[in-house]
């Protein structure tokens, strides 16, 4: 209720500023990625997302990330080595994790486990290089491992132990399976893991700045990111797209998807971005991944589905309103092929990320202002307390009047 002229100024010139989904305020400054939606271009730290694709490795490209240049032959041995180390997690965070409902959801499990991790490093000493230094290394190192005991904890087994002799992509794949990957599985998987390690400021990564202003442990950073990054319109969407190519069924069928998704607003998933107006390059490179593994380990029925639903959306709405693939369109392809449990996408996913959240963390340290933004308040003032048996039933509403 707007009761003065005054207020209604004040609304008037608030609303001015307020954007939706604060689509396209900054929210930091920052050194650590870059992205151009127009022109389809991802740099980590100046480089090239397609240049690091073909160079560097998953750990290369998270020290490049977390500690701001590419390290030196002996930095990065110490840096992969310490991570080797400290890939096992603790008998009581396996134990913690049998007494969590198989039917969760991996994200909930890895979510409460990498808080959990922070009970057992409690000290938050974030002016000790050393502390940051723990703290990277055992989240890269132990991200994996979580997810992994977790899947085989759900499957009634026990978790198999890391495999110190593997990579870091290699392992995780063992810890699936306890059977060495095939060398290209591995390095497609490690690939993936760089193209899904930092993307500016998405809704995981403000969240993982928003927890680390307030100086808590990076433990809660990392949790809170994980939080975030699993819901269908972020993070989540990779798992959406197999289960929609699994409802179009067919080839034919992918016309009359998409006609009728775009007559109810209904989301194609996979497709769109708040940044990218073209065709996301990480989908581009992962799509020739995914040519690349099925020449080796034979065709995916998806595959087609995927192709003609490129092409059917580009000709509907692609052109007109910039919709096209994104990261999560052909990493789900991919994924499956490797054999990885659909709802294990999103986890992989967030193994990737943890090298940005730890960057954008460190990043915030080094200039910290808690984020304490505003709001425009619009509900009402002054009215009485009704006691409660004077209240009439409320007709129900639909929500929140749309807040
Ligand atoms: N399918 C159909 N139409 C779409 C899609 C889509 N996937 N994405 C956007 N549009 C349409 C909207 O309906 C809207 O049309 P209108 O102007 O006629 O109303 C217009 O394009 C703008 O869409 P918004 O939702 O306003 O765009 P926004 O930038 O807010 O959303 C988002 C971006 C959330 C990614 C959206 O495209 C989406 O929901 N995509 C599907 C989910 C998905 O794939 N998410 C993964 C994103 S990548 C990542 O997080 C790692």
């Amino acid at each position: 209720m707007i009761d003065s002229l005054q207020d209604w100024l004040f609304m008037v010139t608030k609303m001015d500023d307020f954007k939706d989904g604060l689509a396209g305020v900054p929210a930091a400054k920052s050194r650590v990625s870059y992205v151009d939606g127009e022109k389809g271009i991802l740099e980590y730290r100046g480089i090239s997302i397609q240049e690091l694709a073909q160079k560097s490795s998953f750990i290369e490209t998270a020290y490049l990330l977390i500690w701001g240049k590419l390290p030196t032959a002996e930095e990065l041995e110490e840096f992969q080595t310490e991570i080797r180390y400290h890939r096992r997690v603790k008998y009581h965070i396996r134990d913690m994790m049998k007494c969590f409902p198989g039917s969760g959801h991996p994200m909930d499990a890895l979510q409460t486990s990498a808080a959990a991790l922070g009970l057992f490093y409690a000290r938050r000493a974030l002016d000790d290089p050393q502390y940051i230094r723990a703290a990277v290394v055992r989240l890269l190192a132990k991200i994996p491992t979580m997810v992994a005991a977790f899947h085989m904890i759900r499957k009634g087994n026990d978790p198999i132990q890391p495999n110190d002799d593997l990579d870091y992509a290699a392992n995780f794949l063992y810890m699936l399976t306890e059977r060495k990957p095939d060398p290209l599985a591995a390095q497609i998987l490690d690939i993936c893991y760089t193209l899904h390690a930092e993307h500016t400021m998405n809704a995981s990564t403000f969240s993982a700045r928003v927890t680390a202003s307030t100086l808590t442990d990076p433990y809660a950073v990392v949790a809170s990111a994980v939080g975030t990054l699993a819901g269908p319109l972020h993070g989540g969407a990779n798992e959406e797209v197999l289960i929609m190519l699994e409802e179009i069924g067919s080839v034919e069928n992918v016309r009359p998807y998409v006609e009728k998704c775009l007559a109810t607003k209904q989301k194609i998933m996979g497709f769109g971005h708040r940044v990218y107006k073209v065709k996301d390059p990480r989908a581009t490179i992962l799509q020739n991944l995914a040519e690349q593994l099925f020449e080796k380990m034979g065709h995916d029925e998806y595959y087609a589905i995927a192709i003609e639903l490129e092409k059917v959306v580009e000709e509907y709405v692609g052109r007109e309103k910039g919709i096209y693939p994104n990261v999560d369109f052909y990493s789900g392809l991919l994924y499956r092929k490797l054999g990885i449990p659909t709802d294990l996408f999103t986890p992989i996913f967030a193994i990737a990320r943890v090298a940005g959240w730890l960057a954008h963390w460190k990043e915030q340290l080094a200039v910290n202002k808690i984020y304490r933004p505003t709001q425009i308040y619009v509900g009402e003032h002054n009215l009485s307390y009704i006691p409660i048996d004077e209240r009439v039933v409320a007709i129900p509403s639909e929500g929140m009047d749309g807040f």
